[in-house]
């Protein structure tokens, strides 16, 4: 259906109904993202099979893709969305980037005897013209040292990335180990991409939020357990704690299983993740990012409330996306699959 209308005509029409907010840096954004998309529709598998530099076309840029970054709520993944639903290439993929690194891991150990990566990239872009990822953050070594020529080689082949982030490219993986490795691939996302922030004041999730529900409950009282276990046994829920999803050795590969066969979670018994947690507070932002992503419906017990649950630490620039996500998460604007509220 909106296939039909351009991102532009979108936006002004959701203005219009009042959706959304008429905001000048999404708009300025939006039509970086319609110019790509124009550029794919005209010119769709031929822009790749030629190398840019022949077509003469003024109308052909030479951008292979588009990274768009800021603060979390300014709008970044509803826009990535709409471009996505809105090209109508039949070789796109929008994939979780740790996934895709799972696959990518994966190939090279199955070709450990050859040169991986060129052939990855002819591999991926068979089925692949347009890839995209959202939420793209860079938090393993094994990542930050193969990302250069990995995307070399996708650029080489024609493969066009759109990305949102939290994080400036110059920014991407803080203090992490050997962050030099990462360096040729920051230059060469400055060189092949268009560079788009979002700096709005505003964060659109928590002004969407309303104070008055919520499915988070905290401290750890009796009649907390009570009410989560309400919701619980509702009949289409499923009750974990803390401590089985993200206390152990698990990754966005469970959470994607678990987000496929449910509607609704129960997480009981969330601790206070202090510094030396930090390991339970990546798997903690992993699971809420593919929660939120698959629109399920999230109820918590915790020890303390969302602002006091991760106070310092390493993990703390992307927490900031899990704190505005879980206070998004329980508006009455956020999915809601249960039959009644506790
Ligand atoms: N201009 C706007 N006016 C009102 N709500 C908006 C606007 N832009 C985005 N939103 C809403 O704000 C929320 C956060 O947007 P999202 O795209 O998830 O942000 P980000 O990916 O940058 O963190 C979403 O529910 C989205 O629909
Ligand atoms: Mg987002």
């Amino acid at each position: 259906m909106t296939n039909h209308f351009s991102l532009v005509q979108r936006y002004e029409q959701y203005v219009t109904d009042k959706t959304i907010e008429f905001d000048t840096e999404q708009w300025t954004a939006l039509q970086h993202l319609q110019t790509l998309l124009n550029e794919l529709h005209v010119y769709g598998e031929k822009l790749t099979r030629v190398k840019r530099w022949q077509w003469k076309s003024p109308t052909v840029t030479m951008w292979q893709g588009v990274y768009l970054h800021g603060d979390v709520g300014r709008g970044k993944s509803m826009l990535m969305a709409w471009f996505y639903e809105a090209c109508q290439l039949q070789k796109k993929r929008r994939v979780h980037f740790h996934v895709f690194m799972q696959e990518v891991h994966l190939f090279i150990h199955e070709h450990s005897n050859q040169d991986a990566l060129p052939l990855l990239a002819k591999h991926v872009r068979e089925t692949t013209q347009l890839l995209c990822f959202d939420e793209f953050y860079i938090s393993d070594i094994a990542d930050a040292m193969l990302l250069s020529r990995l995307f070399e080689a996708f650029f080489k082949e024609g493969v066009i990335v759109v990305m949102t982030s939290n994080y400036h490219p110059d920014n991407l993986y803080p203090n992490g180990l050997q962050r030099t490795s990462l360096l040729p691939f920051i230059a060469l996302l400055h060189e092949k991409t268009v560079l788009i922030e979002l700096t709005g004041k505003q964060d659109y999730r928590l002004t969407k939020s309303d104070n008055s529900a919520t499915r988070y409950f905290f401290p750890l009282t009796e009649q907390t357990e009570i009410t989560v276990s309400q919701y619980g046994t509702q009949s289409n829920s499923t009750i974990f704690s803390f401590a089985q999803l993200c206390g152990q050795p698990k990754g966005a590969r469970d959470y994607l299983a678990l987000a496929e066969q449910i509607d609704s979670l129960v997480l009981t018994h969330i601790p206070q993740l202090s510094p030396e947690k930090h390991n339970e507070a990546r798997r903690f932002i992993t699971l809420i990012d593919v929660l939120y992503e698959y629109k399920i419906t999230l109820v918590c017990s915790a020890e303390v409330a969302i602002d006091e649950l991760y106070i310092d630490g390493k993990n703390k620039n992307d927490f900031e996306r899990t704190r505005s996500r879980l206070i998004e998460m329980q508006s009455p604007h956020y999915s809601n699959h249960f039959s009644h509220e506790v």
